[in-house]
């Protein structure tokens, strides 16, 4: 119900606050959270802009902050900010973590990334709000109300991995950026994305889970009919760690420079960046291509990105068309 609706917002904003004044006035807030993003190099209107925060490092912070203004230990769990294991048991969800929430389209808070500071891999690097009445992660995209504006003015979207790299890239001029925060991209994250514009590039990290994680965005890019190009980062690096080690003149020519279309991208790195290839590899190559191609609604665009395939991997365009047609009579 709305009024359900509009409660949630009203607990998810407190809890924002809650973090926000942990994050700026509270010494453990400054001296761990505040420091750890200031060394991560994100600077006071960085962390302003995305209402960073910390939260303490108890069990009850945010429940006894907002049990004393009034917020009901049943609205704090519908929220997903409190668990409840069991009846007399109850406690913070997010402990002694940085905070990223995530906000709607229309600017509210309905959701929180958490991130520990902790090196050891005893806890899980991020944990994230349930689904809730107000969040349903997969029609949600981390900074799109941030980013709204510049995508639409560049007519064009970058898409990440992570949050923290959305935000790297803010700082380093490029605002036209939104997350899928680790999780595959859907059919409805790709329709949010084209009410601003229909051309999307993937930023993922350049590591094996980023370049599989690529691969499957670029398909389901294809498959609603939008038009995707492809950034790959040298290994081990990504949006965030990569603008950081430059300058942001030198990471925006970087962007502009490496966005290849999709069949270039894919041929790349599956020939390991265009060495030698020998006739086995290449029948796979052509394979994944002609897949891709595929699921592209319309016939025009397959046609052009088949002679494009043909020309960059030295095939008779006939044959490309030929196979793509026995894919496409095995779909109907
Ligand atoms: P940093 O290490 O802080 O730079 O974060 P990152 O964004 O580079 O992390 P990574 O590349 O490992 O993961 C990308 C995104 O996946 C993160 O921003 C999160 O949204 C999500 N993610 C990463 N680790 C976890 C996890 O342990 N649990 C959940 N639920 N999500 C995760
Ligand atoms: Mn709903
Ligand atoms: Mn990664
Ligand atoms: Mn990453
Ligand atoms: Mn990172």
């Amino acid at each position: 119900a709305q009024n359900e609706r509009d409660s949630l917002f009203i607990v998810l904003n407190f809890a924002n606050e809650y973090f926000k004044d942990i994050l700026h006035n509270h010494e453990e807030g400054k001296s761990i959270g505040l420091s750890y993003f200031k060394e991560r190099g994100f600077t006071e209107s960085t962390i302003d802009k995305f209402d960073l925060g910390y939260t303490l490092d108890t069990w009850d912070g945010l429940l006894k902050a907002a049990t004393a203004k009034g917020h009901t230990e049943a609205m704090l769990e519908k929220a997903g900010l409190i668990l409840k294991p069991e009846a007399n048991k109850v406690y913070d969800r997010f402990r002694g973590r940085v905070v990223f929430p995530i906000h709607n389209v229309a600017g509210k808070v309905i959701a929180f990334g958490a991130r520990t500071l902790r090196k050891d891999k005893k806890q899980p690097k991020y944990i994230n709000s349930p689904e809730t009445e107000v969040y349903h992660k997969s029609n949600i995209l981390y900074g799109l109300f941030q980013a709204r504006k510049a995508i639409r003015n560049a007519d064009t979207c970058f898409l990440v991995e992570g949050y923290t790299d959305v935000i790297s890239m803010h700082q380093a001029g490029v605002e036209n950026v939104v997350s899928s925060s680790g999780t595959s991209l859907t059919k409805e994250q790709i329709q949010l994305i084209n009410r601003y514009t229909r051309n999307i590039t993937v930023l993922y990290d350049g590591d094996s889970a980023g370049i599989k994680a690529s691969f499957r965005g670029i398909d389901m890019i294809l498959e609603n009919d939008l038009d995707v190009r492809a950034v790959v980062f040298p290994e081990g690096e990504d949006p965030d760690s990569y603008s950081r080690s430059m300058s942001s003149e030198v990471f925006q020519q970087y962007l502009e420079d490496n966005a290849q279309d999709f069949i270039t991208f894919k041929t790349n790195i599956l020939t390991d960046g265009g060495k030698q290839v020998d006739p086995v590899k290449k029948v796979q190559i052509i394979r994944e291509v002609i897949e891709s191609i595929s699921l592209i609604p319309d016939g025009i665009k397959r046609s052009v990105y088949i002679q494009s395939c043909a020309s960059q991997l030295d095939i008779e365009e006939q044959v490309l068309i030929s196979e793509l047609n026995k894919i496409l009579i095995q779909k109907q």
